[in-house]
């Protein structure tokens, strides 16, 4: 299949997947790469137009990230943005210097309307600048056709070379027309049909997962998080019944959530599979006796469960291939695409650890981004209450305890937090906030109940709303809402006499509460 494709060449910048989604927001397949990336590769892959992200270096440093020459030689266009339009003006010959004043925030940009970049943008428009450095001089053959009060060359282009650049960030949502930008350049500039779509991406991977696994078996770990139930429904798709899903129920999901689950992939749901939970409850309860640190609960929870899924794993025998629901941005995280830092160390990107006896591992969505699993997922009719769940700890409830994990206060968080979740959808705000749960604190004070003292658990909510889960807000639920779930939880969950609102935001609080 010969798709057209948009690549980015990834410079540090924290934006670079924004650059991605939005290029795919306008039907346009795109990848990362880091800027190591030899030209070779990027010629082989035979891009329709190149984007260079921005970052955090100055490009006149001799150890900064750089890129040859001949990648603007290459007679496709290429766009840079902020480190990456400096780039290009510093080895086409333009000066790049430490700007005068820096410019950082929403800005007013003045730019031509005429030029194919901003067709359509307003002369006068918000932008997001972010820099340091600023080009004082293009380079020969380009003209500016963007500029702010501060920076002279906001944007500029040599249309007969195919090269743009932009000095502030299109891809974020502060810039008001960036989105057109992008549009402009990948669908007008680049000449893009914008042919990616979900239907067709669903249609595609069924036919490819068919070529690569024939008839051999495949072995998914399935958790009922969104990942995981979207690739075992594309395989199932695919493969029907020659696909096993093993549910670990590790005792710390949601409330009612294994049944859930179950009624959706097991023997009675609508999906033709192997289906085999494992009630692993008490083992995992067990094994947590008496551990109060939170780095070590996630430990042992962790290894617990690859051990209960290896034994799983072992009764089925040798399975052909292990599924995964690895997205985009576990791959970009773990420093296999693009250029970012590792992030997260908790996605097991590239398998599951090598006691699963397997062949090969497929990662159907490897290459899409979570709003695209979502699509993808009500492409595939799973149900919505899965699709737009929320992204819930692969630890669970384990880490949603202060202090030791007991059946008990896994009882007692898993019916506060149902009280909570029922509440705020009622109140008509499930769909506005971005994460919000019930967390158990180790605290218990004395209250009194009735004419009888008590001293029970104090229950915590958390409520945040965040972009990129690196920084969130709480969220101003109002305070009736608030009051409703408090005086529901004291009255209906034995054991807790106390409700409190945090109001931390991250950083300096995690959105968790562990
Ligand atoms: P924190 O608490 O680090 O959470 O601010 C950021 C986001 O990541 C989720 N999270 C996890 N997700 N496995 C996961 O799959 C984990 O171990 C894990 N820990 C935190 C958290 O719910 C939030 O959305």
């Amino acid at each position: 299949m010969d798709q057209e494709k948009v690549i980015v060449v990834d410079f540090g910048g924290q934006y670079n997947q924004l650059v991605a989604r939005r290029v795919r927001e306008c039907n346009v397949y795109c990848e990362i790469y880091s800027y190591r990336t030899d030209l070779e590769k990027i010629k082989a892959m035979k891009p329709k137009g190149i984007i260079l992200t921005g970052g955090p270096n100055s490009c006149y440093n001799e150890d900064s990230p750089t890129y040859g020459k001949e990648l603007f030689e290459l007679g496709i266009p290429v766009l840079g943005l902020c480190y990456g339009a400096q780039l290009m003006m510093h080895i086409l010959g333009g000066i790049v210097k430490g700007a005068p004043v820096r410019e950082y925030g929403k800005t007013e940009v003045f730019v031509n309307t005429e030029t194919a970049l901003f067709e359509n943008v307003s002369p006068k428009t918000v932008c997001w600048m972010s820099h340091n450095d600023y080009i004082e001089r293009v380079a020969e053959g380009f003209e500016i056709t963007a500029h702010t009060a501060d920076c002279p060359v906001a944007a500029a282009e040599n249309v007969e070379k195919g090269l743009y650049l932009i000095q502030f960030h299109p891809e974020v949502l502060h810039t008001d027309e960036g989105t057109k930008m992008i549009f402009n350049f990948v669908r007008k500039v680049c000449g893009c049909k914008g042919s990616w779509r979900m239907d067709s991406f669903v249609e595609d991977s069924i036919q490819m997962i068919r070529a690569k696994v024939g008839g051999g078996r495949a072995l998914c770990a399935l958790s009922g998080g969104v990942d995981s139930s979207v690739a075992a429904v594309l395989l199932s798709k695919a493969i029907g019944n020659q696909l096993t899903c093993v549910f670990v129920d590790h005792g710390l999901l949601r409330k009612d959530e294994g049944d859930e689950v179950e009624a959706v992939f097991g023997a009675n749901g609508a999906y033709e599979l192997n289906f085999i939970r494992v009630n692993a409850q008490e083992r995992f309860y067990r094994k947590l006796e008496g551990i109060t640190e939170p780095e070590e609960k996630r430990k042992i929870i962790g290894e617990e469960f690859i051990r209960v899924f290896e034994e799983e794993a072992k009764k089925i025998g040798t399975v052909d291939f292990l599924v995964q629901g690895t997205i985009y941005p576990d791959v970009v995280e773990s420093g296999l695409g693009g250029e970012s830092a590792v992030i997260k160390s908790h996605h097991n990107v590239g398998g599951l650890p090598d006691c699963v006896d397997f062949k090969e591992i497929v990662e159907p969505l490897r290459n899409l981004f979570k709003d695209e699993v979502r699509k993808a997922g009500l492409e595939l009719g799973i149900p919505e209450h899965l699709v737009f769940r929320q992204p819930f700890p692969g630890p669970g409830l384990g880490i949603r305890i202060i202090g030791d994990v007991t059946a008990e206060k896994v009882r007692i968080v898993q019916d506060a937090d149902a009280i909570y979740r029922e509440e705020i959808a009622k109140a008509g705000l499930d769909k506005s906030i971005g994460q919000y749960f019930a967390a158990l604190t180790n605290l218990r004070s004395v209250g009194v109940m009735g004419d009888e003292r008590t001293y029970d658990y104090a229950v915590a909510l958390r409520a945040v709303n965040t972009v990129d889960f690196m920084t969130a807000e709480a969220v101003e639920i109002p305070y009736a809402v608030l009051q409703k779930v408090m005086g529901r939880i004291i009255n209906e969950v034995n054991g807790v006499n106390r409700v409190v609102y945090d109001l931390t935001s991250k950083p300096p609080g995690t959105i968790e509460f562990e």
